[in-house]
């Protein structure tokens, strides 16, 4: 991540280097990290919607699928993954991690390479996970809009926001939107926080409508060091099947392309 005073980095270079691609590995998914507390729920949530919204056998598309976490995961015989990211030193931890998908290396927003993978899809389902929050703001919705354009008409997109102001984030977004204060070279003036609106304004602005939520990250890490993992874990499972689930800070939205818009 960027530090206060230096340059910022721009997201899509952000894992390009190679000691940069294993950190994300190493210690972002640590066995025991938060963000692996919350991706083991989000995992069945998921496959929950999978199951719900496409028919077995279909086409599955990671975008900006980094060392493969949700690739790995998806992809199986029944569903085919084409796992993509735009830095190659992550797409090779992903291919030596977590075998399996059709890993390719571009941008999608180069004519050429949106191309090859018009040609690989249409697509029965897709993801694009921890993207939307943290990308530049100025890509986030041309790459969506030509998300959108690689679903079948049924298809189905399913994206997260991993900074939803309907959370304990909100004390910390608004605070930092009315100081007028950035938290990081890397941020936007209102932090690293993502509104409903701001997520359901891209998704509209892409052509995509919403059919379904799930929710998780109701309760602060910090009490990990208190309770332990497993506790913790057992907690926020229960909340997730709760209308609690709402105040997470991790929202996964289930999209269809609107008909007509993008077809
Ligand atoms: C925080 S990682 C998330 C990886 C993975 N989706 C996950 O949830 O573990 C963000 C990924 O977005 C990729 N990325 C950034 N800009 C991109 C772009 N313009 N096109 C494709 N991938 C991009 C980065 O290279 C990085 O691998």
């Amino acid at each position: 991540m960027s530090t206060a005073g230096t340059t910022p980095v721009s997201y899509n270079d952000e894992f390009v280097d190679p000691t940069s691609a294993q950190k994300y590995e190493d210690s972002v998914y640590a066995k025991t990290s938060h963000s692996s507390l919350l991706w083991d729920i989000e995992k069945t949530q998921l496959d929950e919607l999978l199951a719900r919204y496409v028919p077995a056998g279909g086409h599955h598309l990671d975008f900006a699928c980094g060392t493969g976490r949700v690739a790995g995961h998806v992809v199986s015989e029944q569903r085919p993954v084409t796992a993509v990211d735009i830095s190659s030193a992550m797409v090779a931890i992903g291919r030596s991690v977590r075998p399996g998908p059709n890993y390719l290396t571009g941008d999608i927003l180069d004519d050429e390479f949106f191309a090859t993978l018009k040609d690989l899809g249409p697509f029965d389902s897709l993801s694009a996970f921890r993207f939307i929050l943290n990308a530049d703001r100025d890509i986030v919705q041309p790459i969506l809009g030509r998300l959108a354009q690689l679903l079948t008409p049924q298809g189905i997109a399913i994206i997260n926001n991993h900074g939803d102001t309907r959370s304990m984030k909100a004390a910390p977004h608004y605070l930092a939107k009315f100081s007028g204060k950035k938290n990081d070279a890397s941020e936007t003036a209102v932090g690293n926080y993502l509104t409903p609106a701001q997520a359901l304004g891209l998704f509209d602005n892409a052509g995509f409508e919403v059919v379904d939520t799930r929710g998780t990250g109701v309760v602060s890490g910090r009490i990990m060091d208190t309770i332990g993992y497993d506790k913790l874990r057992d907690l926020e499972a229960r909340a997730a099947t709760t209308p609690l689930a709402k105040l997470g800070t991790n929202t996964m939205y289930a999209l269809r392309p609107v008909r007509g818009l993008n077809h």
